[in-house]
């Protein structure tokens, strides 16, 4: 069995080199596969028989699902990014990219919510030009669509979050940088030539905080992103399963050092953070006070799904709200992100702005968080998905496809900017 922790991931020749074989392994099953159901579906023999027909009709469209794309341009959506990620990624890599919480209840809670809601188109509005142009914070941003903090990005390919970093700029898309990171925030400031926001877990050691908010600081970055959703701690049963099927000896990455995670994560350097630390059940609001204290960077609370909390936030001069379940990775709430959105822009009045996250996979979601109230909308596995595929050629082909898939969508409901984006663009079912 491969000894991996949740947080716990990282590596480099060794991945690229699985995936390599992999990936070709997958490849020429494939091909083997089609020239088989071709020969099938062909037969004089066996197409006389309806039986056989429906058959070779059921093997087709199977085939649709489990397609492989073989360069970016092949993508028509962002899951054909997932089912290559899912065949060339070693298995516990897979796990920890792709599961929740639990039964991975909150995970399917966070798609199919948005069948919750339906879009009211609008005719005959001029939508020649389209323009995604969104502002946050004073910033003119090509798209309202933000690469969300991931951790470990090298378990997906080996240019980890400089891939990233590139794709988001070359792309125009905003970007935020997990303090779990296999690449330093120095580094990823540098592959993309301009400062990112910067998303901190906390620990319960506050000299961690103040050390890693002064590098930041550093860097430019003006936005700090304080992730509250895993203060307790998360059941991840789905990815233990996931590691107990991998069969690789992973010491050379894993090592079983109390604190190896930490010492593959370079904002951790020098910090004195122990893995002990992270335990933070006692965390409240005081802890929002004393980072206003000690920064000027703008202060954004991750992890938000409820009108008291999105209160809380207005009230210790929080600001931004950023609503997120974690991709369902933190508690077991079943309760999808988006139907969270509408009572926490209520509680927020305007007053600041709303970021969402968790489940957006397609054009349409994105606009209707963007109807119901959001001005920024964040993803997670999908640059992941294009990352373990492509690097950074992948990744930008998922941002340039979501961006596309939006435009189109306020075409067809006829807005042409995403100020024109109004709760009248969207209804409950
Ligand atoms: C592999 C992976 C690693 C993540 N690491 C972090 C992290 O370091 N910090 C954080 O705040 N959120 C982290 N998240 C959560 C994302 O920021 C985001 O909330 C989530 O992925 C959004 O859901 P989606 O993946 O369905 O788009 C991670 C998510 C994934 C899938």
């Amino acid at each position: 069995m491969c000894r991996l922790s949740a947080f716990d991931f990282s590596t480099r020749a060794l991945l690229n080199t699985i995936s390599t074989l992999r990936y070709e392994e997958n490849t020429l099953n494939n091909i083997a596969r089609r020239k088989f159901l071709r020969f099938l579906a062909a037969s004089p023999l066996l197409a006389a028989s309806s039986s056989s027909r429906l058959l070779a009709a059921t093997n087709s469209a199977s085939e649709i699902d489990s397609y492989l794309i073989q360069s970016p341009e092949q993508a028509l959506d962002v899951f054909d990014f997932r089912n290559l990620a899912k065949h060339t990624l070693p298995i516990a890599h897979y796990g920890y990219l792709a599961t929740g919480t639990d039964g991975n209840e909150t995970l399917r809670a966070n798609r199919d919510a948005f069948d919750n809601y339906y879009l009211r188109p609008l005719r005959m509005v001029n939508t020649q030009h389209v323009d995604t142009q969104s502002r946050l914070f004073g910033t003119t941003m090509n798209s309202p669509i933000v690469i969300a903090p991931a951790g470990s990005q090298n378990a997906f390919h080996p240019d980890g979050e400089l891939a990233t970093a590139r794709a988001a700029r070359a792309n125009g898309n905003l970007q935020i940088l997990s303090n779990v990171s296999t690449r330093s925030l120095e580094d990823v400031v540098e592959a993309r030539a301009e400062p990112v926001w910067f998303q901190l877990y906390p620990t319960n050691n506050w000299s961690v905080a103040t050390k890693m908010i002064r590098r930041a600081e550093k860097t430019g970055a003006n936005v700090l992103v304080l992730t509250v959703d895993l203060n307790s701690d998360s059941n991840r049963i789905m990815l233990g399963k996931y590691i107990r099927a991998d069969s690789r000896d992973c010491s050379a990455c894993h090592s079983a050092s109390p604190n190896a995670m930490l010492e593959r994560k370079p904002m951790y350097d020098d910090t004195g953070a122990t893995l002990a630390g992270f335990d933070t059940s006692s965390m409240t609001w005081d802890f929002v006070k004393r980072l206003r204290e000690i920064t000027k960077m703008r202060i954004v609370i991750k992890g938000i799904v409820t009108a008291e909390d999105a209160d809380n936030c207005v009230r210790h001069g929080v600001d931004a709200v950023y609503v997120s379940n974690h991709g369902g990775r933190a508690e077991a709430s079943g309760r999808g992100a988006i139907d969270s959105l509408p009572e926490v822009v209520t509680a927020v009045g305007g007053k600041i702005p709303v970021l969402v996250d968790s489940g957006f996979r397609r054009g349409t979601d994105i606009f209707k968080a963007l109807a119901l109230g959001a001005d920024a909308v964040c993803i997670g596995r999908p640059y992941l998905w294009g990352l373990a595929s492509f690097g950074q050629a992948g990744v930008e082909k998922v941002l340039q496809m979501l961006d596309g898939e939006l435009a189109m969508v306020m075409g067809q409901i006829g807005a042409k900017s995403i100020a024109d984006i109004k709760p009248q663009h969207i209804a409950k079912s």
